[in-house]
């Protein structure tokens, strides 16, 4: 097995002792009233980038889309024009880039963060966002980050800090977990909280979907080119289908529970992909087995296969009966606005201050948890997953470097 995904299930870091994991507490100040035009930027302008600030337009008035930042040009242009061209009422006014208020390239997210915006929206592929979200904080700016946060415990830790920097600092941080912003979830956890199904007994979990994408090298790219492009298919950058998918189904479960895990037992592997460059070096399936600290057990399961039977969904058991999650409410308002109305107004202070960097950052470890354990093929505890000395992003980003992946995870060589 790659030495970087071995499990020093002993080697404790110390100062991570910080991660106790203490939840922070909804805090009912309200954030300093900000009632003037709310400036956003956007860093990752792909397809998520675009949806989430069309998601926050829609939802909100007084906000204004003023600068892009991303990795690739063409990127960032294309997401401009998509923007610029956006016609609906919804939308009208709403939108007002300038040149000198776009960046692309490897700095350009610290850049955008020079500029005067007060929101950041987050949508990178997952390995930037514990540097990037800290930068963002630091430069005193509110966070809306796309999920997972992170793709290593290393990773984590650094974004719990931040969570908890946030705070201090009374700048609001969402995540883009956006189950828990619907109504219909949010009406039915509470009355399975409140005992409607007895005491949860069980959960199960499911994403079994497709693989999402996976991109030939092209001659012209340079290798890291080539591994931001392809990001779904390799683990430092997308951190395996377990986290970077099925992160939105255990969310629920761990929401439910109040809590995370304290242990699993996983296995999983590689079925059908080739060993081809562009299929990278993730697993294809996962299956874990996680405990809670009361002994209620959730079985998670997630596949990337193409043209098999696929399922989403969330359930628990209770002693008096069972429930989907999401079947004792209704939707009011598509989720996806829904987190964007509660960010925007707590930071004007119409609603409590909003920090769900924590519960994201507790799911996210809860999925590489359940990866962590599955390559090795060891049983883990939560502390020392969380613990471990596993960080798997390279520390500098640079074009003329080669960025080699693998070998495949493969149980019991750890
Ligand atoms: N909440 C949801 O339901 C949901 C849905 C889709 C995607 N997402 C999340 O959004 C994120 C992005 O997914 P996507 O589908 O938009 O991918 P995408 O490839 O379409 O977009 C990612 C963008 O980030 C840019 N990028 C990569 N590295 C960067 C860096 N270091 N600095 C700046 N920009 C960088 C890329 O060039 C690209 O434009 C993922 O983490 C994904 O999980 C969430």
């Amino acid at each position: 097995m790659n030495e970087k995904f071995k499990l020093t299930r002993r080697q404790f870091n110390k100062a991570a002792a910080l991660a106790t994991f203490a939840v922070i507490s909804k805090n009912m100040d309200a954030a300093e009233t900000n009632s003037g035009t709310l400036k956003i930027g956007l860093i990752g302008c792909g397809g998520r980038g675009f949806g989430a600030v069309k998601d926050c337009m829609e939802g909100n008035d007084n906000i204004k889309i003023v600068a892009l930042a991303d990795v690739f040009d063409d990127r960032l242009k294309d997401c401009r024009k998509k923007l610029e061209s956006m016609q609906g009422r919804m939308y009208k006014g709403k939108v007002d880039i300038d040149d000198g208020h776009c960046f692309a390239g490897l700095d350009a997210y610290r850049k955008i963060l020079e500029t005067d915006i007060d929101v950041v929206i987050h949508a990178t592929p997952p390995f930037a966002r514990p540097l990037h979200i800290e930068a963002a904080i630091d430069a005193g700016k509110h966070v809306f980050t796309e999920k997972p946060l992170a793709v290593d415990p290393a990773g984590i830790r650094r974004f719990i800090k931040t969570a908890q920097k946030a705070k201090e600092k009374n700048l609001c941080l969402h995540t883009g977990t956006q189950r828990r912003s619907s109504n219909a979830y949010r009406e039915t956890v509470k009355k399975i909280q409140d005992g409607a199904i007895g005491d949860i007994i069980a959960a199960r979990v499911y994403w079994n979907g497709e693989l999402p994408f996976s991109h030939d090298r092209k001659p012209e790219w340079s290798d890291l080119e080539y591994r931001l492009r392809n990001w779904y298919n390799q683990i430092w950058t997308c951190g395996d289908n377990i986290v970077e998918q099925h992160i939105h189904n255990i969310d629920i479960i761990n929401w439910i529970m109040g809590t995370h895990p304290v242990k699993v037992v996983a296995s999983g592997g590689r079925a059908w992909k080739p060993r081809e460059e562009k299929y990278g070096d993730l697993w294809d399936h996962f299956e874990c087995d996680f405990e809670y600290p009361n002994g209620v057990h959730m079985f998670s399961f997630s596949r990337h296969w193409n043209n098999s039977k696929n399922d989403v969904f969330e359930q628990v058991f209770g002693t008096k009966g069972k429930s989907m999650c999401n079947d004792m409410g209704k939707d009011t308002k598509n989720p996806y606005v829904q987190e964007h109305i509660d960010l925007i107004q707590a930071i004007r202070g119409e609603a409590p201050y909003l920090n769900t960097g924590i519960e994201c950052a507790e799911s996210t470890m809860t999925a590489i948890m359940g990866r962590m354990a599955a390559y090795t093929g060891q049983e883990l505890t939560w502390d020392d997953a969380l613990n471990a000395d596993l960080s798997i992003v390279p520390e500098d980003l640079d074009w003329n470097k080669s960025y080699p992946i693998g070998p495949i995870p493969v149980p019991g060589k750890a």
